[in-house]
């Protein structure tokens, strides 16, 4: 239950007679009344009563009421003040009221319910500004609380973008090393086997046992292993080179010169254990002589996420997947389109599918995250746009275009 105190008023005249009637009207209305003969006692009175409402003579000694009335809106300029003053006092009255006094009364009042009106208006008033003051200060509150929660989701989501990132790079770590594996591994054997040839064949030749046919099988042998492990070797290095390029854009943003045609090759390389052991097959057709002065990680991650949501989401259930990618000039622009056949998106799906979040993997390893970086890297990093075109069992089609150039990216 909340208890309504009654509102205090401070009374400020010099005429006892004025002051008398004025003070028994108000306190029949309830009003808590104080009361000062002159503005000095009223503005002590003003310090130690915090009145609500001060209403206050114009002509006064020892203080006049303009000197009061800009004292009073020193201490507390939300206070209503309320002047009255003689009929003589116009300019006066008009002075007061642009200090801010909020209203003003003739005296002798004639009527007292022209005093009850302008009092209770007053409160009115200051009930009206008050609620609005709280008003505001909640909506600042709430728009605080607001940019907080803002913040802490901004920050949020590039903590998840970097993370997802970070995944994305330790897959392809893990995928390089595999790819890595049987290229070194054919070679440490080739490389073995000549070792054990030639501790023989020294043998031999030691014990000055050395046929022409041993010898001439013997250099046979070097020239075919050696040739092996040099193959093997250079299909490392190459490996290592392409993976190295696209693990390093892929965890920098930086913009430097590449062909387009040959990034993507480099691309497909790095993430061509993930399907290998399938049946799909991806195809690229790209005019050869695209040079990008631009962010080549951003690529990568777009091709990285396109492919494996074909794979993991467009593929289910299917064997023979096969993806196009084709690349050509559209005036200024770059046309990128990007297919599969796969199951095909629902209207549902179709719509959400640039959405943060949306996912239809939740619990199995989809976080909802991989188009929406895609978007925000096409439309932002890149300066360009995406659409989504798919139904169900019809495969998807994303149309990618932006700028070959562009100033200042
Ligand atoms: N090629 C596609 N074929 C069918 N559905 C797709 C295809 N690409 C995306 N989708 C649908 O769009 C959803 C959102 O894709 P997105 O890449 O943003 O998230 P995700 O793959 O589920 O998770 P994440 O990529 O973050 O691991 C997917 O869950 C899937 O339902
Ligand atoms: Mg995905």
């Amino acid at each position: 239950m909340t208890v309504h105190m009654p509102k205090k008023i401070l009374v400020i005249d010099d005429e006892v007679y004025i002051r008398d009637s004025v003070i028994g009207f108000l306190e029949d209305f309830g009003f808590q009344v104080a009361d000062a003969e002159n503005g000095k006692i009223g503005l002590e009175l003003f310090e130690t009563q915090n009145p609500d409402l001060v209403l206050c003579d114009l002509r006064m000694p020892e203080m006049d009421g303009l000197e009061v009335l800009a004292r009073v809106r020193l201490k507390n300029p939300k206070i209503p003040i309320i002047i009255v003053s003689g009929a003589g006092n116009i300019s006066d009255t008009v002075e007061a009221l642009r200090l801010g006094a909020w209203d003003y009364i003739i005296k002798p009042i004639q009527d007292m319910n022209v005093l009850y009106h302008a009092v209770n208006k007053a409160f009115e008033r200051a009930d009206l500004i008050l609620a609005k003051h709280r008003y505001e200060e909640d909506l600042e509150t709430a728009n605080r609380e607001l940019r907080l929660s803002l913040e802490t989701l901004e920050r949020t989501r590039d903590q998840l973008v970097q993370s997802e990132k970070m995944a994305a790079l330790g897959e392809l770590v893990a995928g390089v090393a595999h790819e890595i594996n049987t290229p070194v591994g054919v070679g440490v054997t080739a490389a073995s086997f000549l070792d054990a040839k030639t501790t023989e064949f020294k043998k031999i030749y030691a014990a000055g046992e050395l046929k022409r046919s041993e010898f001439e099988n013997y250099l046979q042998t070097v020239e075919e292993v050696s040739n092996s492990i040099l193959i093997n070797m250079e299909r490392a290095a190459e490996l290592i080179s392409s993976f190295k390029q696209v693990a390093v854009d892929q965890s920098s943003e930086s913009r430097r010169q590449f062909n387009l045609k040959e990034y993507i090759n480099e691309i497909l390389l790095s993430l061509r254990p993930r399907y290998k052991k399938t049946e799909h097959t991806i195809e690229i057709d790209c005019e050869p002589d695209i040079e990008l002065n631009s962010f080549p990680g951003a690529f990568s991650q777009i091709l990285n996420n396109l492919i494996m949501n074909s794979l993991i989401h467009g593929f289910q259930g299917i064997q023979k997947g096969h993806i196009t990618v084709t690349i050509s000039r559209q005036g200024k622009d770059i046309l990128f389109v990007y297919q599969d056949n796969g199951r095909g998106m629902n209207k549902e799906e179709k719509e959400k599918v640039f959405d943060p979040f949306y996912t239809t993997m939740r619990g199995k390893g989809g976080t909802g995250l991989g188009m929406s970086i895609v978007f925000n890297l096409i439309t932002q990093t890149l300066k360009g746009s995406i659409e989504c075109e798919s139904s169900p069992g019809r495969g998807v089609v994303f149309t990618l275009k932006f700028p070959e150039h562009w100033e200042n990216g």
